[in-house]
């Protein structure tokens, strides 16, 4: 016979825990507390403990302040004029090599990290594994985490030529992965059952998220179960705290860092460690930085840089209205056009400033089926419909508080290819993801000089891929291809690849 393990809080405790709940107006959290085993209350008491409910209350209603304030047009918005920002598509080729060389330096010597925000649970994506561990279908069958992986290595090994006598032997781009609880462990499997991709495991650092719990509409805390709280990660702001919280601060600085390239994880085309987006950060003194295309239709799920209340910020697909995504320029253009693909340039000092404002920064509503416990029947129910609401920080509401902000815009081809949809939905999706790296792929031969011949046109179905091994973006082709065929099928890993293919 299991004898139940005694509650590990007195009697006086869990009262006191009680009334604070109660006094917060989420007393219903105990509601079966009287009812379920020991083992339950100690699952439920250790929960409740974690959770500042007053803390709870006051993020409530912030976000339902912020969200009227959006839809009330409350903020005053401005587009970003051109003028003030820089763009890979209007500088010539002088300017971007000076920016990729002092990037690769900065590299070589050192100072730069990279931080992976993967602890999103990609719901709409159909998947139950993290995004990264996703396969596109390409014809190497890699992973997102594997392309990214393999950008780092090769930025790594293009920077180590720009290494100084003085530096250390070996160039290295630490790689720090915010996962979330319902990511961490799987991501860390995949990592560990692929061998890190080739990269040191001491370099690869994970760190976990914080969750928040999930609200009714009006702000009462979910039971999942009658011993559970509903929760959720805190949105990819939460890696300020997560940073902060989980050490990674100090191993920034232990490590010599100064600057680090932050993206998200269903970019299949991010350029990881981006020399060019370091080096043109760095050039302007940036402490916070981010790089935008231009937005395709009003009606893209994309976020917008612009200026709020006279700061720079981002404004979500989810926050915009219609009439202002729709304004226009005389030329057509779309005035709120630069869309945010989440690629975010921190220096370390700016990072070590945002406890500093930590308190006065946004969170944001997301409406989501949650699942929830009634609280007259006990009975758990799985909503059709959105039941709660999920609080989220974005990793971009720091941008106001920056001193020395810059935006960069990159060429969509070359830098965004989001996955969100699940196959077959026609956009943002596998195929779109696979498609647009073979036609890049394609591309780089062709400005190398050569010619991509294979049996087909279409790039959801041509074979023809390289690898980041051979080619980051597009460099050390020409020598080879220049004047040349070369023939898909071909999953080109290594130059004997490309010299084979190659005719
Ligand atoms: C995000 C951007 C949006 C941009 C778009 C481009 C944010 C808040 N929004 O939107 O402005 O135009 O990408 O594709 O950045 N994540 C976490 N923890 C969480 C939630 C998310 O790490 O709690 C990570 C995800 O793993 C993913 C990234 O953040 O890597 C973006 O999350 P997602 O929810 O997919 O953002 P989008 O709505 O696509």
């Amino acid at each position: 016979m299991t004898v139940a393990s005694p509650l590990p809080f007195t009697d006086s405790e869990i009262q006191v825990l009680k009334n604070r709940y109660e006094n917060a107006g989420q007393g219903h959290v105990f509601k079966f507390f009287d009812s379920i085993s020991q083992d339950e209350k100690v699952e439920l008491l250790k929960q409740l403990v974690e959770i500042d409910v007053d803390n709870l209350n006051t993020i409530y209603k912030k976000a339902i302040e912020g969200a009227e304030m959006a839809t009330k047009g409350v903020d005053e918005l401005k587009p970003l004029s051109p003028d003030v920002f820089d763009s890979v598509l209007k500088h010539n080729d002088e300017q971007l090599k000076e920016w990729e060389m002092l990037g690769l330096q900065q590299i070589a010597h050192g100072k730069v990290a990279v931080i992976l925000m993967a602890g999103g649970q990609g719901t709409r994506l159909g998947s139950s594994d993290p995004k990264g561990c996703y396969n596109i279908n390409l014809p190497s069958g890699k992973s997102l985490f594997q392309l990214q992986a393999e950008r780092i290595l090769k930025a790594q090994e293009l920077a180590h030529q720009h290494r100084n006598e003085q530096d250390p032997q070996e160039t290295i781009i630490p790689w720090y992965i915010m996962t979330s609880g319902p990511t961490n462990q799987p991501t860390y499997d995949f990592f560990k059952k692929n061998n890190f991709f080739g990269l040191k495991e001491e370099n690869v650092i994970f760190f976990e998220q914080g969750t928040l719990p999930c609200l009714t509409m009006d702000g009462k805390i979910i039971l999942e179960t009658k011993s559970k709280v509903a929760i959720a990660p805190d949105g990819n702001g939460g890696i300020y705290k997560a940073l902060q919280e989980k050490g990674i601060i100090r191993s920034l600085r232990e490590r010599g860092i100064e600057y680090s390239h932050c993206y998200c994880v269903d970019n299949c085309l991010a350029r990881v460690a981006d020399p060019v987006f370091i080096g043109y950060c760095v050039s302007k003194g940036t402490d916070c930085g981010v790089k935008v295309v231009g937005k395709m239709a009003p009606e893209e799920p994309v976020g917008i840089v612009c200026v709020r209340n006279g700061k720079y910020a981002v404004v979500e697909y989810s926050e915009i209205t219609q009439e202002t995504a729709n304004e226009r320029y005389p030329d057509g253009s779309l005035k709120y056009g630069a869309a945010n693909i989440a690629n975010h340039f921190f220096s370390t000092s700016f990072l070590e400033r945002v406890p500093s404002f930590q308190s006065e920064l946004e969170y944001h509503i997301a409406k989501k089926k949650i699942k929830y416990t009634n609280l007259e029947t006990g009975e758990q129910i799985v909503p059709k419909t959105n039941s709660g609401m999920k609080l989220e920080c974005f990793v971009f509401d720091v941008f106001p508080y920056a001193h020395n902000m810059s935006v960069l815009e990159v060429k969509r081809q070359d830098e965004f290819s989001p996955l969100k949809n699940a196959p077959g939905s026609g956009a943002d999706c596998p195929e779109t993801s696979r498609r647009d790296i073979v036609a890049q792929h394609v591309r780089f031969i062709e400005n190398a000089g050569g010619k991509v011949v294979g049996d087909t046109d279409d790039y959801e179905q041509l074979v023809f891929e390289i690898s980041p091994a051979v080619s980051y973006a597009g460099e050390g082709l020409k020598q080879i291809v220049s004047g040349k065929i070369v023939k898909a099928p071909a999953t080109i890993e290594t130059l004997d690849d490309l010299i084979r293919a190659t005719c």
